[in-house]
């Protein structure tokens, strides 16, 4: 007994003497390799340690006293099993790149799982050597050290989960109800992104800033800045480490980042480095994009151009749908009633895309279509209809006053009308107008002048109108993204042919 005590006093003070030496340094090959039989040797002490637990209650309930011996030979294995997981722990944890809070206390529980098991052993020891019976008190207090050292076990081992397979790794299939106890999301929402508002949120903060922080950060940090780069922060990422810029903006290619993280896994400079938990592949091409997108931090998903990769990834994230424009709005469905009303008049309504509220019409008999008939039935439908076609109809300036309460309108065709400048002054809040079509009307320079206010007007025809380049020209500077269509223009080729008349 005394030299068994010894040897567990001597191992225990090797521990403690590499607890406090040892941290997160540079480790040797050989150091990494001694580490990961930390994995193996755990479960060893863990198993033995419970079944010391489970003979002394076995033991004290009478029927099995003969097994009291046996209980400090399984506590003296334990605590030398639970010393040598520790010795391997503390290597593997030199690689670095975990969590500081978890590991700290995966360590301090580790070296207190191996000290009440040393604790245990000696107190059972005692406890059989003396002549008379254990006392009450020291029944209490051998019972009171187990039930620590099962506590530690248990603690230790769910932290132990959390490092290795990332934290959540213990509550991953928890029934949803337990889950909801907890304060966790049910199952089926993790890895879904809810995003409150697709227009505003950026593509940096809600796609990229979060894989590196799942995957990176544990060593880019203020803390721990390995290769003098932080990658925690928008800074950071626009600083670089020690070999320069990690992000080359619109070159993934010339990007460091992407490199490092493209290398063979065995390579020196793989990121993450090997052994720790890697990128999806999915994650990798994110961060390609945005970069060659121009790894901006203020582009929202909304603007951002998706590809047809890019967008099968955001549907796995339940980005399916990034809601934005008129789609974005809580709109009603319109009443039946007051469609037929519509229908009634001589236009033909059907829905816009399936279970959207938003309603196209189209003007069917172009007589109809002009009078007080249709502007009073679209009344009761102004926040429905996004699509109105009144091409090739009567519909006129006093037409477009009913259109101008349409408030949610994103397309209108006006294609020979008799509409003039003066009606287009109507259409100036149309706030979500993109497409207008005023091919083959009146319309001069001066109606142009009332669409510079229009923020979402994308495309505009004015083919065979009596507007100019000049005209088109100004209208573009206040619209920039807008795109004009001014059909075929007649007046170059007829200056060549003059031309070319004149030198023959
Ligand atoms: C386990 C720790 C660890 C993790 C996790 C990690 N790195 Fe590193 N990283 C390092 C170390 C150590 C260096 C410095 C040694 C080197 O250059 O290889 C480094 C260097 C780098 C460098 C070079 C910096 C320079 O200028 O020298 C880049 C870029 C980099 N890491 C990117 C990443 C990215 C991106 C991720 C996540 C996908 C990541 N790292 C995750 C440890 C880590």
């Amino acid at each position: 007994m005394k030299k068994a005590l010894f040897s567990l006093i001597v191992g225990l003070l090797i521990l403690f003497v590499m607890l406090l030496t040892t941290g997160s340094g540079s480790p040797t090959d050989f150091d990494l390799f001694l580490g990961r039989f930390h994995p193996a040797l755990v479960h060893l002490p863990i198993g033995i340690l419970l079944v010391a637990v489970l003979l002394e209650i076995l033991t004290r309930s009478g029927r099995f006293g003969s097994y009291s011996k046996a209980v400090s030979a399984v506590l003296f294995v334990g605590a030398w099993g639970a010393i040598l997981a520790a010795f391997a722990g503390l290597y593997l944890a030199q690689g670095g790149g975990y969590d500081d809070w978890t590991l700290t206390w995966h360590k301090r529980l580790g070296v207190l799982i191996a000290v009440l098991a040393a604790g245990a052993y000696w107190l059972k020891e005692r406890t059989r050597n003396q002549t008379h019976r254990e006392t009450q008190n020291q029944r209490r207090g051998f019972a009171a050290v187990l039930a620590g050292l099962f506590l530690a076990v248990a603690l230790a081992g769910h932290l132990g989960g959390e490092l290795t397979h990332g934290e959540g790794y213990q509550t991953r299939y928890m029934p949803d109800a337990l889950r909801n106890l907890a304060g966790l999301p049910d199952k089926e929402d993790l890895g879904r992104l809810a995003l409150e508002n697709p227009e505003e949120a950026t593509t940096y903060a809600a796609l990229i800033q979060p894989i590196l922080d799942d995957r990176c950060v544990a060593c880019h940090n203020p803390n721990k800045t390995k290769g003098g780069l932080l990658l925690d922060t928008q800074e950071g990422l626009l600083e670089g480490g020690d070999d320069g810029p990690a992000v080359v903006s619109g070159r993934s290619e010339e990007s460091v980042l992407i490199q490092r993280i493209w290398l063979p896994l065995a390579h020196e400079d793989h990121m993450p480095p090997e052994g720790r938990p890697q990128l999806t592949i999915a994650e990798a091409e994110l961060i390609r994009w945005w970069i060659d997108q121009g790894a901006s931090f203020e582009q929202t998903l909304a603007e951002a151009e998706v590809t047809p990769t890019v967008q099968t990834i955001l549907d796995g994230y339940g980005l399916d749908e990034i809601r934005t424009g008129i789609f974005a709005l809580d709109v009603s469905p319109a009443d039946s009633t007051d469609i037929e009303a519509l229908r009634a008049v001589g236009v033909s309504v059907t829905p816009l895309a399936e279970e959207e509220p938003f309603l196209q019409v189209r003007c069917t008999n172009p007589a109809a279509c002009a009078g007080d008939n249709l502007a009073g039935a679209l009344q009761a439908v102004t926040a429905q209809v996004a699509w109105l076609d009144l091409g090739r109809t009567e519909a006129s300036d006093t037409t477009l006053e009913a259109v101008s309460r349409l408030e949610n309108l994103t397309r209108l065709h006006l294609e020979q009308t008799r509409v003039t400048d003066a009606g287009l002054a109507h259409l100036k809040g149309l706030q979500f107008l993109e497409y207008l079509n005023l091919y083959g009307t009146a319309i001069t320079d001066e109606g142009l002048q009332h669409l510079t206010d229009l923020p979402e007007l994308k495309a505009l025809y004015l083919w065979q109108t009596d507007v100019t380049e000049a005209g088109v020209q100004s209208l573009q500077q206040a619209l920039p993204d807008l795109d004009v269509n001014l059909g075929l223009s007649l007046d170059p080729p007829t200056t060549q042919a003059s031309d070319e008349a004149e030198e023959s």
